[in-house]
């Protein structure tokens, strides 16, 4: 078999695979929806809030990732992370909420923190962002994921963002779940050493970064403004 049809075959199967996992998700999802009592969720939903990480959320940041399994650091940043340094703590909270952006969520109760989501801008390429986005365990389930990654998205339109990217350990299934439920049409651009690539466009946006660099349909309006 020539090379060029062995690969368009693997192709196919990825892709099969892909759809097949897409509507496994969709109908788990549904059978979920029926079963989660509406006042449990919306009262969850009132203990939270997003803001944007602050140069002073270093603390918040150390104890929020103390509260990450292995598990959990390990699908975020796809090896067994251990710490996070002062430097690393620094880069992570001192963003210019333009080509850098994170949002953390924090307990309304106690403030303590519950999960962060952050893009960074690709270097090469001014409308893609690379995105992130860890939850602590006891969190995991409750939308939490879902609505920090809305969040961000909206955040990234308005700063001329016009798709994310994201790198994802192939056996990270609810990572990947989190991505069917949030980005529409987002596409599978291949696999290297266990990590998966995704796109997710993130549809028109913003006014922000109006400028004559960006198309003309990233330009509607948007809610940041
Ligand atoms: C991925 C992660 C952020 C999801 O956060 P979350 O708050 O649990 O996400 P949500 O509750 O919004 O659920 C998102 C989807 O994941 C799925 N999901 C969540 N928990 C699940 C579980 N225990 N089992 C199976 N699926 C699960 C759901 O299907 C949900 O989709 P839906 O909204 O369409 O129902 C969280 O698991 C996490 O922090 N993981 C470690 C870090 C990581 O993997 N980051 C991603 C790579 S950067």
């Amino acid at each position: 078999m020539p090379y060029d049809s062995i690969a368009a075959s693997i192709a196919d199967q990825r892709r099969k695979t892909y759809f097949d996992e897409a509507e496994r998700h969709r109908q788990a999802q549904s059978l979920r929806a029926s079963s989660v009592p509406m006042r449990q969720s919306l009262t969850r939903n009132a203990m939270v809030r997003i803001r944007p990480i602050r140069p002073s959320d270093t603390d918040l940041l150390l104890k929020t990732f103390d509260r990450l399994s292995m598990e959990s650091r390990t699908f975020r940043f796809l090896f067994p992370k251990l710490r996070l340094s002062a430097s690393e703590l620094r880069y992570f909270t001192e963003v210019d909420h333009h080509d850098h952006e994170a949002l953390v969520a924090v307990h309304r109760f106690d403030n303590s923190g519950l999960g962060i989501a952050r893009f960074v801008r690709h270097r090469n390429n001014p409308l893609a962002a690379d995105v992130a986005v860890t939850v602590i365990d006891e969190w995991h389930g409750r939308g939490l994921g879902t609505r920090l990654v809305t969040r961000l998205m909206e955040r990234a339109r308005c700063e001329g963002v016009a798709h994310f990217t994201a790198m994802i350990a192939s056996d990270n299934s609810r990572a990947r779940a989190l991505l069917h439920s949030v980005g529409h049409a987002s596409r599978f651009l291949g696999y290297d050493e266990g990590v998966a690539e995704y796109e997710i466009p993130l549809g028109p946006g913003t006014s922000r970064a109006a400028s004559p660099r960006f198309p003309r349909l990233l330009r509607a309006p948007c809610s940041c403004t």
